[in-house]
């Protein structure tokens, strides 16, 4: 019989770290946020994650750990580099350190670490190259942990929204009660990812036997202007009242990426679940938020 399993979920208070603790929850899991485990303090996290290991070990648990924590404020990285490098560069190699030989980690990376230029879905192999601080830290945190020789996998993700945190699902929801029309851009592509679907797809790489750089995405591609036409549909209002624009029309501190869709072969081909088509999800999630009116 294989040894259970002790999770330990980082960034606990984030869209994906809320989405773990609920599918996990009544397992041995541990879940903290930043206030019991900050990512920028080396000390802090080897002692924290080395005695949960140990005690985990002690028990004849498994460690593994899911890392949802991220420095994700993509145009404030711009400005603050140093402390996105250590929360997104830095640590996850000293999680990867922690558990290597004793333990498994599930590191989560970003579409942001390749260029967006592509014409054709991501693959793992495809060359990265980030245009963004944030995308240089979280390149920086993938090529951490692959330098640490242990039982530990990378999964790249996009354009992740949930029914609770900050996120483009709910603005638009909350703009559609506030405003009569709004602009989305409508030239950036892109693969909707509901958290809860992307947490049920990390516990199961977590239990499967898969290393190294995975995909993983809702099913399916679209533009923002197309996502939140389908909010707007799905809420039972006008999808016209979501009027085009051009990226130009909203310039940003961090670029955007035109093209950030990821190919997930790799992840099917590891036997792994895809993600569910990204409308299906949006009307669960929009059902979970009690807002499915169509
Ligand atoms: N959101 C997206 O569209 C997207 C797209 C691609 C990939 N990803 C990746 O997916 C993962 C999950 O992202 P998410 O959407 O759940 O992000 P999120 O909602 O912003 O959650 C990130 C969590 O990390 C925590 N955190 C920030 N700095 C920390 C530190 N120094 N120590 C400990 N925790 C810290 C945050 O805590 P506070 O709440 O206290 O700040 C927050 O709880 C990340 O690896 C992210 O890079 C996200």
């Amino acid at each position: 019989m294989s040894s259970p399993t002790a999770w330990l979920v980082t960034g606990a208070t984030g869209q994906l770290g809320t989405d773990l603790q609920t599918l996990l929850a009544g397992r041995d899991v541990t879940a903290l946020g930043r206030r019991d485990l900050d990512l920028t303090d080396e000390a802090q996290v080897r002692g924290v994650v080395g005695a949960w290991r140990d005690d985990a070990l002690a028990r004849g648990a498994r460690p593994v750990v899911l890392n949802a924590a991220a420095y994700t404020a993509v145009d404030a990285a711009e400005d603050d580099e140093a402390t996105a490098e250590l929360v997104n560069g830095a640590a996850p190699g000293w999680l990867a350190q922690e558990l290597a030989g004793r333990g498994r980690l599930v590191h989560v990376s970003t579409d942001y670490v390749f260029d967006g230029d592509a014409t054709r879905p991501y693959r793992t192999d495809d060359e990265p190259g980030p245009r963004t601080a944030y995308g240089r830290t979280k390149l920086a945190g993938e090529r951490a942990v692959a330098s640490v020789d242990d039982d530990a996998v990378v999964v790249r993700t996009a354009w992740v929204y949930a029914a609770h945190g900050r996120n483009f699902v709910r603005t638009m929801l909350r703009l559609e009660s506030e405003r009569d029309q709004v602009s989305v851009v409508t030239d950036q592509t892109g693969s909707p990812t509901w958290s809860a679907d992307l947490a049920r797809g990390l516990v199961e790489v977590a239990q499967s036997p898969a290393r190294g750089l995975l995909h993983a995405t809702g099913t399916g591609s679209t533009t923002w202007h197309g996502l939140a036409r389908t909010v707007f549909a799905g809420a039972g209002a006008d999808p016209a009242r979501v009027l085009p624009v051009p990226t130009s029309a909203y310039p940003t501190p961090a670029p955007r990426p035109a093209y950030s869709v990821l190919d997930t072969a790799g992840w099917t081909a590891a036997g792994l679940t895809p993600l569910p088509a990204w409308e299906h999800s949006l009307r669960d999630c929009l059902t979970a938020l009690g807002a499915l009116r169509a």
